[in-house]
């Protein structure tokens, strides 16, 4: 057994990884279209990220037309989207990899150019997102005021992502993550921000947090839990979230969903700032892993503005289970490796990070040649 921690073994429900480097769900808006399909160079671009044992998680993947709200982001929810994953799945077999495919809906973070018939997007609550959202045609404009599901409307998407949940073990992956992060559907329920709802889906905390419960018990039922990952992003303010629970509203999330024996919780923690590379981890924000670790049996993953050294002791100190990195694998197709033989990193280069073909997606270098363990 490695003496490096990030080089142990972790059963992560259905499956056994041999490193504890997790690639974060990284949206990059290349898929081909029209159709929103996975093509050769996504599968290029996952392959070359893909380690023996070793976890990615996909971009964020639309559950269905009404779930999209970015342009070029890709879907599974037609055959050609299934079968277009199939070969992002083979290239990370290939490699004796495994990958999960992260399934959302984006709720109000759309504009009408974006959804079916050209009609507005949905949300808990009549409630605009502050700020500027693009259209189709990447043009930038105020978010518009979304409409307010009707409670019969939320069967449907519950049962959206379950049968998403089917579509993505079709095309070959491992598992699927449940989107329940930075203020997209599920987390615009559970936030008093965006969710002033008087039905069973608003109100107290227990049920704020019942659509994304039920999207988990459906999924967990069609594919079993230990292919079902949740991600949470406690405290965070992304796509202007914000709450008025503290830590009750995650404490009771997070028990419920270890009662549901899922295969991992994936928390992003607070302190990184995504949209920007400039601006330091923030020291005050609170610890995520820290907080909640304790209340989550099964593997707990945790993510935000890590360094090797910084995810090495996460993980000795026992505060999560393993470390997802988002950034640095964009830039680092081989990270695992560097990480194991302590390698210099490359450096991002945000310029390219939406949009476009292979630049600054499969053009960074990996080491030279392997290194011998
Ligand atoms: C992201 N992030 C993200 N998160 C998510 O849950 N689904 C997604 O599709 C995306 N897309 C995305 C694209 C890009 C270009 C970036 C930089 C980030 C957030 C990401 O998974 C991660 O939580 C943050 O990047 C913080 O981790 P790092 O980059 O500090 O390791």
């Amino acid at each position: 057994m490695s003496n490096d921690p990030l080089f142990r073994p972790l059963k992560v429900g259905a499956v056994e990884l041999s490193h504890r480097i997790v690639m974060a769900p990284l949206t990059r808006m290349r898929a081909a279209q029209p159709g929103d399909i996975p093509h050769e160079l996504n599968a290029e671009y996952y392959g070359q990220r893909a380690s023996k044992g070793g976890l990615l998680i996909t971009e964020a993947t639309d559950i269905t037309a009404q779930a999209h709200g970015y342009p070029l982001v890709p879907g599974i929810y037609t055959s050609a989207q299934i079968q277009g994953w199939r070969a992002v799945t083979d290239a990370v077999h290939a490699k004796g990899g495994f990958i999960f495919n992260q399934i959302w809906h984006v709720g109000r973070i759309s504009h009408s150019s974006m959804q079916p018939d050209g009609e507005l997007p949905v949300a808990p609550s009549a409630i605009p997102a502050s700020g500027n959202h693009m259209t189709a045609s990447f043009e930038t404009v105020p978010f518009e005021t979304p409409r307010a599901l009707e409670t019969f409307e939320l069967a449907d998407i519950v049962a959206d992502f379950a049968q998403a949940a089917v579509n993505a073990c079709e095309a070959g992956f491992d598992g699927v993550e449940i989107h329940g992060a930075n203020g997209y559907l599920l987390d615009q329920f559970l936030r008093t921000g965006s969710n002033k709802r008087t039905d069973r889906y608003g109100g107290s905390i227990e049920n704020r947090a019942r659509l994304l419960l039920e999207v988990v018990d459906a999924a967990s039922k069609r594919i079993g839990a230990d292919r079902v990952g949740v991600r949470l992003s406690p405290w965070g303010g992304f796509n202007d979230m914000h709450d008025d629970d503290g830590s009750l509203l995650w404490e009771y999330v997070i028990t419920e969903l270890d009662k549901r024996g899922i295969a991992y919780l994936h928390v992003i923690e607070p302190r990184a700032d995504f949209t920007s590379d400039t601006a330091p981890l923030d020291a005050d924000a609170p610890d995520a892993a820290s907080s909640f670790r304790a209340l989550f049996r099964g593997a707990f993953i945790s993510a935000g503005g890590y360094l090797p050294d910084t995810a090495r002791a996460a993980v000795a100190e026992g505060k999560a289970d393993a470390i997802a990195f988002g950034r640095p694998f964009i830039s680092n197709p081989d990270l695992p490796e560097r990480v194991r033989v302590g390698a210099k990193l490359t450096a991002h280069d945000r310029s390219t990070f939406y949009g476009g073909g292979r630049e600054g997606y499969t053009d960074y270098p990996t080491l030279p040649q392997p290194v011998e363990a």
